[in-house]
């Protein structure tokens, strides 16, 4: 029984659509995935989605939905048809609602039930319904959730703990024993950090009365099990974890690696590998943290915040491997990055439409031009030859190397650097020069050297430009299996320009990545609309500075407003509102963001023009009167939730507040 390699991208929540940052953490595995089927091993590939909790409950209630059935239609509608657009090969799509899922969490509370390692105990702190997670006092970060920076909730309530912090000290021990295990090196010593202070249990349930969409607790009937516990055990039942153990179980744990983005480092590295150690399992190989995609205004991309890249427009106007290829090359497997439209179409043209398209399209054209596009045999070299051998022989250990490493960006700059020397051989051994002075010698092994490169990086691009590397290797004459074939072998022997078999067909047909000079049309329209959103707004806001020095002009008398009929004021939802926090908006200077408990499970984010007034302490303890059927809308990439009532036209004079309790009808 050989072991698979197994990989798995975190489930993700239901409660949006899949954007560019779930697309790059899935690419990136599958990318990986593809490269190790490569190599011929076997690989259990696991992606999916993360089904229960509050987050998904409220998206659903606002659909008016069930949970399950809001669900189902997010899967079968956005994750799986997204998933197969950009070409996902994974091995299970994982859902935290099936039966096989409920019931091995089910079995695995029983087993830390029975071994004692869990308990009853009132519980006393703050909830972060952004992240799904408990936070103590000193974790808040000026008062809110340290991860996403929304507001948290205090708690009071009876809840069952894990004995988490039994484990702190062989987890410790573990990863300092296995310099491998959490990657890359700083997010490990952010772990080792987190893991000098005393760690605490954790808290695994909600009492039903509160959140009940969740697994129920197999030994206390009011209450589910908390969001995490469930969540990440799907990486062990997708393979079969029972706690009497099963084939497939055996033949797949544990896991090789497992990416995340660093967001949830903290659930992984501590709670997922405690549960582990608690359950007495094996942990997995590499739990590996990737850094952020943030938007175009520097701010993390996310459904909460509404300011997301969403993948087809990307797709439809570059082609799904343009999107892998940019998401793996443009930044380090690690670090964070900024994604702009510009920037992708830059890295289009120079890498794709210039560097790589360039090379296959001269090579074909000129084989076909003159040589009667067949594969011409090595005949006479022209001294030029060498140094690009010994590249692509050193190029694919290199590559192999990074691959290993989870060096995605090294692995395509290590290619990259193939492509560039190609085309500068073309330049220096200038064929078109042999062609006229009829060295046909001279001309066939330069066009020769010219179709190997293009073939060597065709293979190696394979993993993540799967279907444009298959048409460059078709135009070559080869498939995608012999293109593996001979990788394997290079592996073994050295690589050299010796895979393709002279006189075999070549087809020059159309080139692979047309140049784009300007944006594609959707995108174009897509950054049209953005615009618009930001004057729209920078006119509606006040201005900042009242005129000064001047003379109070005479207060004109106000316009009779039009009349409207009852039933359009009646539509008009008013409800009083606390403003729990407020905060300057990253990219407005006259907006503050505010967070206004309106009485209902969780706080609105209000967008308000108000800054040049107030300042963002001023508000804190206020309560205000708050439109709350406003349709959400995004001001300067921060999503709205509604308006609150200001007096004052042009400038707000004061807030209109009501001396109640939050989320009482104003009429
Ligand atoms: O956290 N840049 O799900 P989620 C890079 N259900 N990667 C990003 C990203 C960005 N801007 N935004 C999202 C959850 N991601 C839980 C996980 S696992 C047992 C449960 C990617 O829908 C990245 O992989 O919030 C991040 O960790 C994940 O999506 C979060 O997805
Ligand atoms: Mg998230």
């Amino acid at each position: 029984m050989t072991k698979s390699f197994y990989i798995t991208t975190p489930i993700y929540y239901v409660n949006g659509r899949p954007h560019i940052g779930h697309a790059y953490t899935t690419i990136a595995a599958d990318a990986v995935a593809r490269y190790q089927r490569a190599r011929g091993r076997e690989v259990f590939f696991l992606t999916g989605t993360d089904e229960h909790g509050q987050k998904v409950l409220e998206k659903a209630q606002s659909r008016g939905m069930t949970p399950l059935a809001h669900a189902d239609d997010m899967v079968e509608t956005a994750w799986k048809p997204v998933m197969e657009r950009l070409g996902i090969t994974h091995d299970i799509f994982m859902r935290t609602t099936e039966r096989f899922h409920v019931e091995c969490v089910k079995a695995v509370l029983q087993k830390l039930y029975d071994q004692d390692q869990l308990y009853k105990d009132s519980y006393e702190g703050w909830y972060s319904p952004s992240a799904e997670r408990f936070w103590t006092e000193k974790d808040l970060v000026d008062g809110k959730c340290p991860d996403t920076g929304q507001a948290v909730y205090q708690v009071q309530e009876s809840n069952w703990f894990f004995k988490m912090s039994q484990w702190q000290g062989a987890l410790v021990r573990h990863i300092e024993e296995n310099p491998g295990f959490i990657r890359p090196e700083n997010r490990r010593n952010e772990v080792l950090g987190f893991l000098r202070k005393p760690l605490g249990d954790l808290c695994i349930s909600r009492p039903k009365a509160r959140m009940s969409w969740g697994i129920d607790l197999p030994f206390d009937d009011d209450f589910v099990t908390y969001v995490w516990f469930d969540a990440l055990l799907n990486y062990a039942s997708a393979v079969g974890y029972r706690p009497s153990g099963t084939e497939d179980w055996k033949r797949r744990w544990p896991a090789d690696v497992q990416l995340v983005g660093k967001d949830i480092l903290t659930t992984h590295a501590v709670y997922w590998m405690t549960m582990l150690l608690a359950l007495d399992l094996p942990l997995p190989g590499t739990l590996f943290a990737h850094g952020w995609w943030v938007a175009a205004d520097g701010q993390k991309m996310s459904k909460s915040l509404g300011n997301t890249v969403e993948v087809d427009l990307l797709i439809d106007g570059f082609g799904v491997d343009a999107l892998r290829y940019f998401l793996l090359r443009e930044i380090a497997f690690g670090g964070d990055g900024q994604f702009t439209y510009d920037g992708f179409l830059v890295r289009y043209n120079a890498d794709l439409a210039n560097d790589l398209g360039n090379l296959a399209h001269r090579g074909l054209s000129m084989t076909g031009n003159w040589l009667g596009g067949v594969v011409p045999a090595h005949e006479r070299d022209t001294g030029l030859e060498a140094p690009v051998a010994a590249l692509l022989a050193q190029v694919v250990p290199r590559y192999d190397a990074a691959f290993e490493a989870l060096d995605l960006q090294g692995a395509l700059v290590a290619v990259g650097e193939l492509v560039r020397a190609g085309n500068k051989y073309i330049d220096d051994s200038k064929p078109w020069a042999l062609n006229r002075d009829g060295d046909v010698a001279g001309l066939r092994t330069v066009l020769r050297t010219v179709l190997e490169l293009a073939h060597a990086a065709a293979a190696l691009l394979l993993p993540v430009m799967p279907w444009k590397a298959a048409e460059l290797l078709a135009k070559l004459g080869r498939s995608v299996d012999d293109a593996n074939e001979t990788l394997r072998r290079w592996r073994a022997d050295g690589a050299a320009l010796d895979a393709l078999a002279p006189g075999a067909t070549l087809t020059v047909g159309d080139p692979l990545f047309p140049r784009h000079r300007e944006l594609p049309p959707g995108i174009a329209a897509e950054l049209d609309r953005l615009r618009a959103l930001a004057v729209e707004l920078e006119a509606a806001a006040p201005t900042p500075e009242p005129p000064k020095k001047q003379k109070p002009a005479k207060k004109k008398a106000p316009e009779p407003p039009a009349e409207i009929a009852y039933e359009d004021f009646a539509k008009l939802a008013l409800r009083t509102g606390r403003v729990l926090s407020a905060e300057r908006h990253p990219s407005a200077d006259r907006l503050l963001v505010l967070q206004v408990d309106i009485g209902e499970e969780r706080p609105r984010q209000i967008v308000a023009g108000i800054a040049s007034r107030f300042a963002p302490d001023d508000l804190v303890g206020r309560t205000v009167v708050v439109v709350a059927n406003l349709a959400p809308a995004m001001l300067r990439g921060v999503q709205s939730q509604g308006m609150i009532l200001a007096a004052g036209a042009e400038q707000v004079i004061d807030l209109v507040t009501v001396a109640a309790e939050p989320g009482e009808t104003v009429r």
